[in-house]
């Protein structure tokens, strides 16, 4: 059966003693207090191989918020799914909806990142959701059907190493969450997708996570549906007592 997940999504924050201390202290809190649900920290390239040796990985896993769509070269300031993993992180992030919004990521480049981001071993946390202007026209399950084709594309094998966050991209650093049953309507007919392109064990097996301003209050109602599969959380996840509060949602 699938795996109740809380991500921590950090974006561009924190220095690197900043973000040493933040995984230490996370690490101390969730060890004195164990969490109900796998959780991970996804952190930016230059803090992997300082986050991963400070944490249990019995607790906390570790991932990368982004990778290269190029296996290695001459590609200046890119970083490779192969370098990623040999940090010790077991996660990826992809196709969030800030780089395919400022740094124009097309559904063949994630293609491209999926497929090295398996073949290296990570696991991809793939984001799809739609803009404020898309629910308004209704369109917000053909707009995530579309993005599901970067993950679709791939064998049962493979996809079973696919964790999905659906994060309406209205709802994210917005103090605007997708009430619950927003979430479980969208959760319930991505895995409905799921079902449709593989079959109803693999979308049984699928972990889907909601993001867009998660925080402590709101985290049980939104974990409470049964399709939505625990959280992809930005701004709540650079404070350990918020994230924790979050990951406490399942207890
Ligand atoms: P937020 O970000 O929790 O700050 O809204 C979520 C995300 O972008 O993953």
């Amino acid at each position: 059966m699938r795996k109740n997940i809380v991500a921590g999504n950090w974006k561009m924050n924190k220095t690197l003693q900043e973000g040493i201390e933040l995984a230490k202290e996370l690490n101390e809190v969730l060890s004195a207090d164990k969490p109900n649900c796998d959780v991970v920290i996804c952190t930016p390239f230059i803090h992997l191989a300082c986050v991963t040796p400070v944490v249990n990985k019995e607790i906390i896993g570790v991932g990368a918020e982004n990778c290269a769509d190029k296996a290695s070269g001459a590609y200046t300031g890119e970083v490779s799914a192969a370098m990623v993993a040999s940090t010790g992180a077991q996660y990826v992030i992809l196709g969030h909806s800030e780089r395919r919004a400022y740094y124009h990521e097309t559904v063949e480049i994630l293609d491209e990142k999926v497929k090295l981001a398996l073949a290296n071993g990570l696991k991809p946390i793939f984001c799809i959701g739609e803009v404020l202007e898309e629910r308004e026209q209704g369109k917000q399950n053909e707009v995530v059907k579309a993005q599901l084709a970067s993950v679709f594309s791939l064998n049962e094998g493979e996809f079973g190493n696919i964790v999905l966050a659906y994060e309406p991209v209205w709802a994210i650093g917005t103090g605007k969450t997708a009430t619950p049953e927003q979430a479980q309507e969208m959760h319930a007919y991505i895995r409905s997708l799921v079902a449709e392109r593989y079959c109803k064990a693999v979308a049984d097996n699928t972990s889907i996570l909601y993001g867009g301003s998660c925080k402590p209050s709101n985290a049980k109602e939104l974990f409470a549906n049964p399709d939505v599969d625990g959280g992809l959380i930005g701004g709540a996840s650079l404070k350990a007592a918020d994230f924790k509060g979050i990951i406490d949602a399942f207890k």
